[in-house]
């Protein structure tokens, strides 16, 4: 039976950029990205044949089983879920469905098959809108939304798994994550995400503006998306890690005027700048405290700044200056 580890998820924006990591890694290892595509791209993925794509979700007990069957499964990174908290709110059900039983049935399968690691994307989203900073794994939580209620729910689940049946598992929770591959279609998605696409657009001559919802002076610890696959890889080699949840951020607070202030340096010239009403519910700061990833060893590799770099360079975006 051919040793694989299973990305679900992989098509998304998170997910690719850690298949792409993984196939450098374990260039010995067989791949799986299981992906239903509601969101992920096919063209996420990066093309080799060491990585199999299979079409479908993990709602699908059968599916599910059949790959477990067929492939002796290592470890598990379970990314997929419905990662729009406003779907949520509007689909609670079908959110429920998808981001608690799909993880229920993976981690009943991972047991089954006593798998070595399984590793869980959680989110921020679970500490709500307390207001005390930064924010650490031991203090309260407040989930807000179907999202976060199923993301709380989910971690426990996994977390607990390790204490009652010796599954190894971890969680993570996100902060708030950009790089390449974001998809800023949505008005919900990443704020960077849609400030690159409006700095793009106005490149080329578009007549757009970029938005703020409020006075920009609201923080979020932002963490590019490789620092975040190196967490990921590095939880799933320690058994310290096993049955702990970890927040992952840079552990700093930036303010979108500071953004625009970094993003003003690198380019030149911005889109108009518009100010409008803050948005209902949103959260004013945020920041993690990572003393204890940093405590397993992580170190992330970009700044702010630097991401944000090798994102507009990604984007074709001219630079003032050679960086
Ligand atoms: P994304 O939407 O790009 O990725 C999610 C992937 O899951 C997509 O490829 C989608 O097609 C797939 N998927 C959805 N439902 C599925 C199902 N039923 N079966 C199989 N595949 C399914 O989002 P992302 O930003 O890459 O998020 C990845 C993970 O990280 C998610 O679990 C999300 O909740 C979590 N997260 C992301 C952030 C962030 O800032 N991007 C913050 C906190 C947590
Ligand atoms: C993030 C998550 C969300 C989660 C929340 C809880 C993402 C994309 N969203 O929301 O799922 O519930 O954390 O911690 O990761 N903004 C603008 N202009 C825009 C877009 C956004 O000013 O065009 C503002 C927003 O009002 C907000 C900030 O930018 O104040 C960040 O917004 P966003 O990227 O949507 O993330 P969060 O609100 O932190």
């Amino acid at each position: 039976m051919k040793e694989a580890i299973l990305i679900t998820g992989g098509a998304g924006f998170i997910g690719s950029h850690l298949v792409e990591t993984l196939l450098n890694k374990y260039s010995e290892k067989n791949l799986i990205v299981l992906d239903d595509l509601s969101t992920g791209k096919l063209e996420n993925i990066p093309k080799d044949k060491k990585v199999k794509f299979i079409k479908g979700s993990i709602t699908d007990k059968n599916l599910l089983k059949n790959i477990f069957n067929d492939f002796k499964i290592e470890k598990v990174f379970h990314l997929a879920a419905v990662a729009s908290v406003q779907r949520s709110v509007e689909e609670p059900e079908y959110t429920h469905q998808v981001n608690f039983d799909g993880t229920l049935y993976l981690l009943e399968e991972s047991k089954k098959h006593k798998i070595e690691k399984f590793v869980f994307a959680s989110s921020a989203a679970v500490y709500g809108d307390l207001e005390e900073l930064p924010k650490r794994e031991n203090m309260a939580i407040k989930p807000l939304t179907p999202y976060a209620v199923d993301k709380y729910a989910s971690e426990r689940y996994v977390l607990n798994s390790y204490n009652l049946y010796g599954l190894k598992t971890v969680a993570l929770r996100f902060f708030n994550v950009f790089g390449e591959r974001q998809d800023p279609s949505s008005p919900y998605s990443g704020v960077l995400s849609i400030f690159i696409d409006r700095i793009k657009r106005f490149q080329n001559g578009e007549d757009v503006k970029i938005t703020i919802f409020g006075d920009g002076k609201q923080t979020r610890d932002f963490i590019y998306v490789k620092d975040v696959v190196k967490a990921l890889i590095l939880v799933s080699e320690t058994d310290k890690s096993n049955g702990e949840v970890y927040n992952l951020g840079l552990g700093k607070e930036n303010s979108l005027l500071d953004i625009l202030k970094v993003l003003k340096n690198l380019i030149g010239e911005l889109p108009p700048i518009e100010f409008t009403s803050p948005r209902k519910g949103d959260i004013r700061f945020s920041r993690a405290d990572i003393t204890k990833i940093k405590s397993v060893g992580f170190k992330p590799d970009y700044s702010l700044e630097d991401g944000l770099k090798r994102l507009l360079m990604y984007e074709n975006i001219k630079l003032t200056s050679v960086v």
